[in-house]
């Protein structure tokens, strides 16, 4: 299967400040980008919005994503607002309670998506990973906005990592196959390893950041997408970054 991830898109309001940062343009361009990769499937792996869920933003943000006709996929990271999202997007019959966690089959794979919004994966939703996982006989694939491992990013690991994610990873780590975690929330391109868990952290679509720093820094604009191919057994997957100007 051909995927594409796009992550931490952070559009504001019509008209909103967003740091200098044209963010509906740089979302218009991305989806373009994506299009022309022709995927199968496309993920937008959340931070949709550029504070706090907005359902005004998420209906256009709807409207961009339904014209490509590709069949897409939303989780909602810690700027948005899972019910909101899940009912802009005609997905409500995914919530359980105010949590928007669920899996597709594509293909003979099953995909898990997970709802990290507070920071953390809550417990009800910890057990619901533990028998997914339980139930499935090869490698895992999960999009979650949060990474489960610290990534050498001081300043993002020190002030915005997954809460708990001890308890996340004793179960990733208890799966006896790869896991295969794709994720944003760091605004940094980074592969990270912890035995057999692969986390792939996604660039963002607004800014990214420093990795030397303890204090918050951009490091460039310039923005991207995931591609991630799944073919007879192989994964592999590449960051592809939008060319010309930087986006801002
Ligand atoms: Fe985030």
């Amino acid at each position: 299967m051909r995927i594409v991830q796009i992550t931490d898109l952070h559009v504001g309001r019509e008209g909103e400040e967003t740091y200098g940062v044209d963010v509906r343009a740089n979302f218009r361009k991305i989806l373009q980008a994506a299009r022309q990769r022709r995927p199968q499937y496309l993920v937008l792996s959340g931070d949709l919005c550029y504070r706090d869920g907005d359902a005004e933003v998420y209906y256009w943000m709807r409207e961009q994503v339904d014209a490509l006709g590709i069949h897409y996929e939303v989780i909602s990271g810690n700027h948005d607002d899972p019910v909101l999202l899940a009912r802009a997007f005609g997905r409500e019959n995914l919530l359980k309670g105010a949590e928007l966690y669920f899996t597709r089959q594509w293909g003979d794979k099953m995909v898990i998506f997970l709802d990290t919004t507070p920071g953390m994966v809550s417990e009800q939703q910890i057990n619901w990973l533990r028998e997914q996982l339980g139930k499935l006989e090869q490698e895992a694939l999960i999009f979650m906005h949060h990474p489960p491992l610290e990534a050498g990013v001081p300043f993002m690991d020190a002030n915005y990592a997954l809460r708990n994610q001890a308890d996340v990873q004793e179960i990733l780590l208890a799966h006896p196959y790869n896991v295969h975690v794709f994720t944003g929330h760091y605004h940094v391109e980074k592969a990270v390893r912890k035995q057999n868990i692969l986390v792939h952290i996604t660039p963002s679509c607004f800014f990214q950041i420093g990795q030397l720093s303890e204090h918050f820094q951009v490091d460039h604009y310039r923005i991207a997408l995931r591609e991630i191919n799944w073919e007879n057994g192989v994964m592999m997957n590449a960051v592809h970054y939008l060319g010309g100007e930087p986006q801002r």
